[in-house]
């Protein structure tokens, strides 16, 4: 991870929607139009864990926080991912398109090319169905890639509290194959915590995901550990997602297995917690970590990728190269998207981001600086972002 190439005065030649070449400006091939860039070109981030389909934001949620009682107990006192679900099922599709499409031109503004972007706050069919179609529309009204998941196992809803064997199980029988049927997302992700769901709970949904075609994901380990590593590895996932509470099992079966650990440190910081995942004894022992920001209203309001990548080296103790790799290749894997993206490399998207900054390690260094001067997609040019900035 720390194995990075840095170009001075380089040149990237651009054809159609991917790069063609790259190397030194002097070797560089004829090409009919030319950009001067200043500053420094880096792939196209790749935001792989974003729950950007909300409503409100939960500032009560936030305000409580403050006076001491966390985030469990909030959930527990009728707060926290039911607030957003109760909001969500309350709003029109119309209404969640244009919220959503600010955020994610935000997450963009920063640097996002690629974003995954989870539903997870409907926990009813109607209401997961209107989140995915949300995410499908703006698949096609915005420059970025979006990779859409089901989350319909995020909490398990109020009129199944006293059943939840029925709400596994309508997950598995009538959710799932009703997205699949859509087309409307990619992966399935879950929330395996004590408290939310239980392992075996996990295992069913994400193996009945797997028979329609969607790929694993897990929330794994946020809080406590709980076995949530050790199953993403068992059912092949993706990525294992937090990992905050991973246990030395959890973590070794990481490392040993081609899942991504994908850490979320501006969650643990807004929540005010202490605990950090421990990214430096996964790296060490050779798992591939990925960041994301999480974006989501109740644990990490942030839309920015390079606060993200400060986090990582000054909360994580990861280098600058580890936060690049992080971002970039780390996060196409945890997407399956590894083998065209992430990379400034021949025959790769051409997603790219320019920083305007003299050393690639300043976009780690200037917390919460709006740090991205250009972006570019499948090789065109995006529309000035400054103004989309909030
Ligand atoms: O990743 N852990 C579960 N999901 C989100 C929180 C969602 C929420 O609180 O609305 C997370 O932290
Ligand atoms: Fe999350």
């Amino acid at each position: 991870m720390a194995e990075i190439e840095v170009l001075r005065d380089a040149a990237v030649l651009i054809d159609g929607n991917r790069i063609g070449w790259v190397g030194s400006r002097a070797d560089a091939p004829k090409a009919d139009r030319v950009v001067e860039i200043t500053g420094v070109i880096l792939p196209g981030f790749i935001d792989c864990h974003t729950h950007a389909v909300f409503g409100a934001p939960r500032l009560d949620d936030h305000e409580r926080r403050a006076l001491g009682v966390d985030y469990k107990a909030i959930a527990a006192a009728g707060g926290g991912i039911l607030q957003s679900v109760r909001d969500v099922r309350s709003r029109s599709e119309g209404e969640l398109e244009t919220l959503t499409r600010a955020r994610l031109a935000t997450l963009l503004a920063h640097g996002a090319t690629t974003i995954e972007v989870k539903s997870g706050y409907g926990l009813e069919l109607e209401a997961e169905l209107k989140q995915l179609r949300v995410i499908k529309r703006l698949a096609d009204a915005l420059p970025a890639t979006l990779i859409p998941t089901f989350l319909g196992a995020h909490e398990v809803p109020p009129e199944y509290r006293t059943n939840r064997a029925a709400y596994v199980q309508l997950v598995c029988e009538e959710m799932i194959p009703a997205v699949a049927r859509e087309g409307l997302a990619l992966c399935c992700d879950v929330f395996c915590e004590p408290g939310v769901f239980t392992v075996p709970e996990t295992r069913a949904i994400l193996t009945a995901g797997r028979r329609y075609g969607l790929a694993a994901k897990l929330h794994a380990d946020e809080l406590e550990g709980a076995g949530g590593a050790e199953l993403a590895v068992e059912l092949g996932a993706l990525s294992a997602d937090h990992l905050a509470g991973v246990s030395d099992a959890g973590a070794r079966a990481l490392a040993a297995s081609p899942t991504i650990a994908v850490l979320l440190p501006a969650t643990m910081i807004f929540l005010g917690k202490r605990a950090q995942a421990p990214a430096r004894r996964l790296i060490d022992a050779g798992a591939a970590v990925a960041l994301a920001t999480d974006y989501n209203p109740g644990t990490s309001p942030t839309a920015s990728l390079p606060l993200v990548m400060a986090l990582g080296v000054s909360q994580l103790g990861m280098r600058h190269a580890e936060v690049v790799t992080a971002v970039t290749i780390n996060a196409a894997a945890a997407l399956g998207l590894a083998t065209d993206r992430g990379q400034i490399a021949a025959g790769c998207v051409a997603d790219l981001v320019v920083a305007g900054v003299e050393d690639w390690r300043e976009v780690a260094y200037w917390m919460g600086a709006d740090i991205v001067s250009a972006v570019w997609t499948a090789g065109s040019a995006c529309p000035p972002l400054r103004g989309l900035l909030s």
